[in-house]
Order: structure tokens, then sequence, then C-alpha cells
């Protein structure tokens, strides 16, 4: 599977839906408020959600409310686009130095079948120390993938002996609320990445 392409696909098609929205506010009748697509992009990516983290401990979405959330989902067997994804979000906390510890970077696993607890813990340690991973049951996922419009798909690869998973490659940047505040494609410069994240935080209540 070329998953480039894949994301690539998504990501026009995202904005499609976005444009979509942004210029027949009728097609959404009764779902959102009809005047400012900010609104209406703030009320369509996020909301609950109750997992259970790396260490084997559940959380909730508010576990992390008053630090922003820099959310992506993958699984830990993914060939490239994850690591890739992973590592731009290690480099722009980095950036940011101890700042870094007011943002929960939260992995959530497409793929609760082998993304164990253990397995993501393994995981993660790859990456930046703050990097949390999340699993949960089929279910867990399922509905959390829902709230940020997440697409990830289990399929046959003909190359392997095993599956992988098709999914939307996106950091959804989440304030301290929870409420959506933009997303990022996972191939952005970690300095662009970086200087959003130390902009948002200048909006946190600083005792949080
Ligand atoms: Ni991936």
């Amino acid at each position: 599977m070329n998953l480039r392409l894949i994301a690539i696909g998504l990501l026009a098609a995202f904005a499609g839906v976005l444009g979509a929205i942004a210029f027949v506010p009728g097609a959404i009748d009764g779902l959102m408020p009809k005047r400012g697509t900010v609104t209406i992009g703030k009320a369509l990516v996020g909301g609950p959600f109750e997992l259970t983290r790396h260490d084997g401990q559940r959380v909730t979405d508010a576990t992390y409310r008053g630090q922003l959330m820099l959310v992506y989902f993958g699984f830990t067997y993914c060939p490239d686009i994850c690591p890739a994804g992973l590592q731009v979000m290690s480099a722009a906390l980095d950036k940011l130095g101890a700042d870094s510890e007011r943002i929960a970077p939260l992995f959530v696993t497409v793929d609760p079948e082998r993304d164990t607890p253990e397995q993501l813990k393994n995981y993660v340690s790859s990456f930046h120390k703050n990097l949390v991973g999340l699993t949960g049951s089929a279910e867990d996922i399922s509905k959390v993938a829902k709230a940020y419009r997440v697409y990830y798909k289990k399929v046959q690869d003909p190359a392997l002996s095993d599956y992988t998973m098709d999914h939307t490659s996106f950091f959804y940047l989440m304030d301290g609320d929870g409420e959506f505040i933009t997303h990022f494609p996972h191939v952005v410069p970690p300095e662009k990445l970086a200087e959003r994240l130390a902009a948002e935080l200048k909006k946190l209540p600083a005792n949080s």
C-alpha cells in the first residue's frame, strides 16, 4: 500500500469537506451553528474519550485539562508514516524545552489488537520522553477515532503475511479545555509546529 498517496488523498478529501462545509452551510443544518467555519471546525473534531495508557492506567480527555493536547493516531507496526510523524512531534517538543511539559503528546493506536500497553510502552520510548501511548478496546478506539474524524482500516498486505492499517495522518492540536484549535499534516516542518505550539501555550492560563 502506498500510504503516502493515501495520506495525500485524505488530506485533499479533508480539505474538500471543509470547503463544502464553508460554502454549503445548509448541508449540515441541525448539526452545527451556521455562522463561522472556525466554530464548525471546533465542533467537528474532538470530544470525550476513555483509553488505557501505556503504563496500564485508564485515562480520559479530562486527565489532560489545562494542557494542550497534541493528538496523533497510528500504530506501532507502521513502517514509515507513523515513525516520521512521531519524529516531527518529538523534534517540535524538543525545541520548546521546559515549556513542552505543558503539552500532552498523545499517540492513539488504531490497531488495539496488536498495540497492547506493553507494546506501546516499548514503542513510545523511542520518541520524546513525554509521549503517551494510548490503547483500549476496539470500541474505545472506534469512539475516539470517530470523535476526531479519523479514518482507519485494516488491510491485508499481499507482500506480508500479516495485516497493515490504513489511517489518517494528522496532528490534532487541542486547547486546555479539550477544544479543537487546528490540525497539521504529519510532514509539517518541526519549526513550524513548535512555533504554533509556543503561540498557543501563551494563551494557556499560567498556573495550569
Ligand atoms: Ni502509520
